[in-house]
């Protein structure tokens, strides 16, 4: 291998993803599957359960950046199944529209069911297939038994979820059934990917398998720091909704208190404008009124002092007291 093909598919290990949605269980894989599409150089690539497209967008975007020659497939009913719950028809749109307009040139999506799509596929014609749709044992025996007529000669399989030990997943049980008859890998993060090199091709040359397992480490790694890209981007989206919703508030609330204040403080000035205007009209009125009050007062003193000096001079007078003897001296007789 040249080091501008080794660079190249290190490069791809490293891909970020355009294109992100819920779920996110098949993030983690997404560097080795950049990587592996630059390795295999697959003619034709069917994913069976494609959903709102994580992984099958990822494939494409790196099929793209490697500018491979490449034929892609994402079946789906696009109604959702027993996992996964049936979902609204907007998912199918968004998928269309991102296909549409980033892959139209070598992508299609099949709406249906995988077993339908068979006639659409040649036999041995597709170098990857992904299987990804119901996760019981039975959905993903019968997927791997009727799309493995048309694996080519180089074909890799990969299955999601073999390593979820759930009820009602049986992706595990299969994997253990099959994972010894061809040379495979397994990949036990985002829930398990499993490789299965089933292509011919592969039981003579192991230089794929090594490779793989060369740079799964690597990829696990790539895989983390992808998540916690995912996580930081996440609240980061959460930080800007907060900050779009709470600062126009924050600022309309200023606002409103600034007026009020700005009101009140208009209205104390103009309280004590008035008390100014009335103190300086109602204190010197005041004042001349009280003066004449207290002269009053003092000539009505003055007259009380001369009436009493009066009464004293008759009470002392010698007329006054015959008057109050006679009168004792009636009450005296009588
Ligand atoms: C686990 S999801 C796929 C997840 C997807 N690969 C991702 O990256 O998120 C499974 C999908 O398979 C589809 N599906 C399950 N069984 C199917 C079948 N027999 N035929 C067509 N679609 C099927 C469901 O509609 C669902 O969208």
């Amino acid at each position: 291998m040249s080091a501008d093909q080794y660079a190249g598919e290190l490069k791809q290990l490293a891909m970020h993803p355009d294109y992100i949605a819920y779920p996110l269980s098949w993030l983690g894989h997404i560097p080795f599957a950049a990587w592996l599409v630059t390795v295999v150089e697959p003619r034709q690539f069917v994913e069976l359960g494609s959903y709102s497209g994580t992984s099958y967008f990822a494939f494409c975007q790196a099929i793209k950046n490697a500018a491979l020659d490449t034929r892609c497939f994402a079946i789906d009913t696009w109604e959702g199944d027993e996992h996964t719950g049936s979902y609204s028809d907007a998912i199918f749109q968004a998928f269309t529209e991102y296909n549409e307009t980033h892959f139209s040139e070598f992508s299609s999506c099949l709406r249906m069911r995988f077993d339908d799509a068979l006639p659409k596929v040649g036999y041995c014609s597709v170098d990857l297939l992904h299987i990804d749709g119901l996760h019981t044992y039975e959905a993903v025996k019968n997927d791997y038994e009727t799309w493995m007529p048309k694996m080519s000669e180089r074909g890799v399989i990969l299955f999601h979820d073999t390593v979820v030990d759930i009820d009602g997943f049986g992706v595990i049980r299969f994997w253990s059934e099959v994972c010894d008859l061809f040379p495979s890998y397994n990949f036990t993060h985002s829930n398990g990917l499993g490789v299965l090199l089933v292509g011919s091709l592969y039981q003579q040359d192991d230089a794929l398998l090594k490779a793989i397992k060369s740079v799964a480490l690597l990829g696990e790694r790539l895989a983390e720091r992808l998540w916690l890209q995912q996580i930081v981007s996440e609240k980061h989206g959460e930080l800007e909704k907060l900050q779009a919703v709470t600062i126009p508030g924050m600022i309309a609330e200023k606002k409103q208190s600034d007026a009020a204040r700005h009101y009140l403080e208009q209205a104390v000035i103009e309280q004590q404008l008035k008390l100014e205007v009335l103190e300086t009209v109602t204190t010197p009125a005041m004042l001349a009124e009280k003066e004449q009050l207290d002269a009053a007062l003092r000539r009505a003193d003055a007259e009380l002092a001369s009436s009493n000096s009066e009464l004293k001079k008759i009470k002392d007078s010698t007329v006054w007291k015959v008057l109050t003897k006679i009168s004792s001296i009636k009450n005296a007789i009588f």
